[in-house]
């Protein structure tokens, strides 16, 4: 399989998204996955679901500690990790996502851009030290840091303000990585996501809401985790290997660059 035993990181993966990811990189490309929550019953319950190999985690993206024995973890077990997947996102709130950029409180974009933003940076950071000890000790190491951002972080909106502000910073994060560590082999991407049917987007909204989603795309319908997951899973491979730095639409087809 493609990721044979590639220790992945994924961040925010007992649901949705970041669970369909865990899901299709362990079960169907034999990768490792780390899966992470804040909520150790969940990482429980995941046990159960996942069929492939997996090890689990206590991992509060916005706590360093957290962060460091995750890592330490990874290392003391497997000595490598080879994709990390910043997935973790503050929920979607409609109270916030409807207020107007002018009535946010600055505590709430805080609240957004320390998980969404400042979480993938401390990731990566992390990451990025163990991918360059595995680099300097074999020069075929391949490294890759998937960032999950969205399209109005491109395109703009007229709601959701601090999600657009802090899923824009995460495409910056991608590029300087890719530009700083392009010379030891390390990759990364961002996801631009568009409406993807999970229980935190599609169950939150009305009818009306979500048949506006499925209008504004080009292939008439909301997107499905596992689509977003198969798209991860071939940029984390070696099909990608002259590729990195890119923003990969994933939309049905909505913004065309
Ligand atoms: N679905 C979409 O249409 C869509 C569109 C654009 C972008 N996205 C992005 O895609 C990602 C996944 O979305 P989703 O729809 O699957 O959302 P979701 O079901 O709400 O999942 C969010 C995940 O983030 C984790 N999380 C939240 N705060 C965290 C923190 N402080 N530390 C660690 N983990 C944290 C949650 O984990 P625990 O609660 O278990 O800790 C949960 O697993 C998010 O980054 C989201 O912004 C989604």
């Amino acid at each position: 399989m493609m990721l044979k035993d590639k220790v992945t990181l994924i961040t925010g993966s007992t649901r949705g998204l970041g669970l369909e990811m865990a899901k299709y990189f362990s079960e169907n490309c034999n990768a490792l996955v780390v899966v992470c929550s804040r909520n150790l019953e969940s990482l429980e319950k995941v046990k159960k679901i996942i069929k492939g190999k997996i090890m689990t985690a206590k991992l509060d993206v916005t706590k360093r500690d957290e962060i460091e024995m995750t890592i330490k973890t990874i290392e003391d077990k497997y000595g490598r990790i080879d994709i990390l997947i910043n997935n973790a996102g503050f929920e979607f709130d409609k109270k916030i996502w409807y207020k107007k950029f002018h009535e946010v409180e600055l505590n709430i974009f805080d609240n957004i851009i320390k998980v969404d933003l400042m979480g993938s940076i401390m990731l990566s950071q992390h990451v990025i030290k163990n991918m360059l000890k595995n680099y300097k000790k074999n020069k075929s190491f391949n490294g890759v840091i998937i960032n999950i951002s969205s399209t109005p972080a491109i395109n703009g909106h007229v709601e959701g303000s601090p999600y657009t502000i802090a899923k824009a910073g995460i495409m910056g994060l991608t590029k300087h990585i890719a530009r700083e560590y392009g010379t030891y082999n390390i990759r990364a991407y961002t996801l631009a996501l568009g409406n993807i049917s999970t229980y935190s987007t599609y169950n939150s909204m009305d009818k009306e809401h979500r048949l506006l989603a499925k209008k504004e795309t080009s292939l008439k319908r909301w997107g499905r985790p596992r689509e977003v997951a198969k798209i991860a899973a071939s940029l984390a491979s070696n099909n990608f290997t002259y590729a990195t730095g890119n923003t990969f639409v994933i939309d049905g087809g909505n913004i065309m660059i």
